[in-house]
């Protein structure tokens, strides 16, 4: 199978983009990587043509506001409908927040948009807690090792493993009592205590509650 992988955040190909590090993880050990290219920067068209050559396209993007970036809408509305029985699409999803429950609207808009395209439907992978990893990718070493799990079996078999999608799918929703941790956690502002080193380190922790639109 012909295989090209897209990165479909914004940050294109940089090594703070989780994306990208999850697209070349997905390669990593397989024995003829696919070629992976950035949505980001790219003309949504002329990329749209170029991917025509491929037999599957599996577009690996973050949530951005619950929802796909702009530069992967633009690109998709840039697909024409499959004409021939044998092209695939899949999806590899990858946000912030813990609960993968916030992707459910996102993969039902996926696999219909796949019935439009006429194209067959491999299905969407979603791993929530992933906005850390280009940070901390130590802390992360086990979703990247099954993350390159995910590539190997998907070269060997065409398809997203079940039990691997399963595990990078929990939790779907937190239960009561994790969300009272994270409430309590929240509360003592341990929450923060990453985001307010980022923010110190960009000069930007005084503005933090800013709001300049209003
Ligand atoms: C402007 C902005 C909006 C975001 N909105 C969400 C969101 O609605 N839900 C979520 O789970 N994560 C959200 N995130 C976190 C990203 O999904 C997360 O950091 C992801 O790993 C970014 O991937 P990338 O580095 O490939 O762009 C947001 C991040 C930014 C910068």
């Amino acid at each position: 199978m012909n295989t090209i992988i897209l990165n479909g955040s914004p940050k294109g190909n940089s090594k703070n983009s989780n994306s990208q590090i999850f697209a070349k993880e997905f390669v990593r050990n397989m024995k003829n990587p696919c070629e992976i290219k950035c949505i980001a920067k790219a003309d949504p068209r002329e990329l749209a043509k170029y991917v025509e050559s491929f037999d599957t396209i599996i577009i690996i993007l973050p949530l951005y506001i619950h929802a796909m970036p702009g530069i992967v809408m633009k690109f998709i509305e840039g697909l024409e409908p499959a004409t021939d029985e044998g092209k695939y699409i899949g999806f590899i999803v990858q946000a912030g927040f813990i609960e993968t429950a916030q992707h459910r609207f996102i993969e039902r808009y996926f696999a219909d948009l796949a019935k439009q395209l006429n194209y067959k439907y491999l299905g969407t992978v979603s791993k929530g807690e992933a906005a850390g990893i280009y940070m901390f990718p130590k802390l992360f070493r086990k979703v990247l090792k099954l993350i390159t799990e995910l590539g190997m079996a998907y070269e060997k078999n065409h398809s997203f493993d079940k039990d691997i999608v399963k595990r990078l799918g929990k939790p779907y929703e937190l239960t009561k009592f994790q969300s009272m941790i994270f409430e309590l956690a929240n509360k003592l502002g341990l929450n923060n205590v990453g985001w307010h080193r980022v923010l110190r380190k960009n000069n930007a922790l005084d503005k933090r509650l800013d709001r300049p639109f209003l």
